[in-house]
């Protein structure tokens, strides 16, 4: 057994939101993807590349005093599919669940077929649906397969 004080990387939080099990190295995509950068004022903590006993590595991020809806964190099932959600209220986790992922994402990614319509200029936000090996442009059909947090608009 690991000795928990040894391993804790970074501290507990009283309320908030932690996001454990990520893909290691997708953090930043994550807090991108929750259009999270900092100016809110609230606490943000970043675990990258620590240590996990299911994954081998994983990144971890620690949203205070926000607590994220199971709508808003359904997206990183596209980047960390592996991902739990941890609701914590006066430092217990009162709920955990995993991400699901959604049908479609729209206006998250860019499409990156240049001739695309979503690419020309024109008022027309992205969408793309999900399917088994990746998201497809509803309007090029073009299909990204891996490296999504690569194509995000929100960057
Ligand atoms: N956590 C936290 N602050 C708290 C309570 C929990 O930051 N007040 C974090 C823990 O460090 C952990 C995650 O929330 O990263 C989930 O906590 P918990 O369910 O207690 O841990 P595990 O049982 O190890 O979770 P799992 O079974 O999902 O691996
Ligand atoms: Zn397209």
């Amino acid at each position: 057994m690991s000795d928990p004080e040894r391993e804790l990387r970074v501290s507990k939080i009283r309320n908030g939101t932690v996001i454990d099990h990520i893909t290691a190295g997708q953090a930043l995509n994550v807090l991108a993807i929750l259009g999270i950068d900092g100016d809110e004022g609230v606490g943000v903590s970043i675990g990258m590349n620590v240590p996990s006993d299911k994954l081998g590595t994983k990144d971890v991020v620690k949203v205070e005093d926000r607590e994220l809806s199971q709508g808003e964190v359904d997206v990183l099932s596209l980047l960390a599919p592996e991902a739990t959600v941890n609701i914590v209220r006066e430092f217990e986790v009162v709920d955990k669940k995993r991400v699901e992922r959604p049908e479609r994402v729209v206006g998250l990614l860019t499409c990156p077929n240049h001739n695309c319509i979503t690419n020309q200029d024109e008022p027309v936000e992205s969408a793309f649906g999900v399917v088994d090996d990746g998201v497809r442009c509803e309007f090029c059909g073009e299909i990204v397969r891996e490296d999504i947090g690569d194509h995000l608009a929100v960057h």
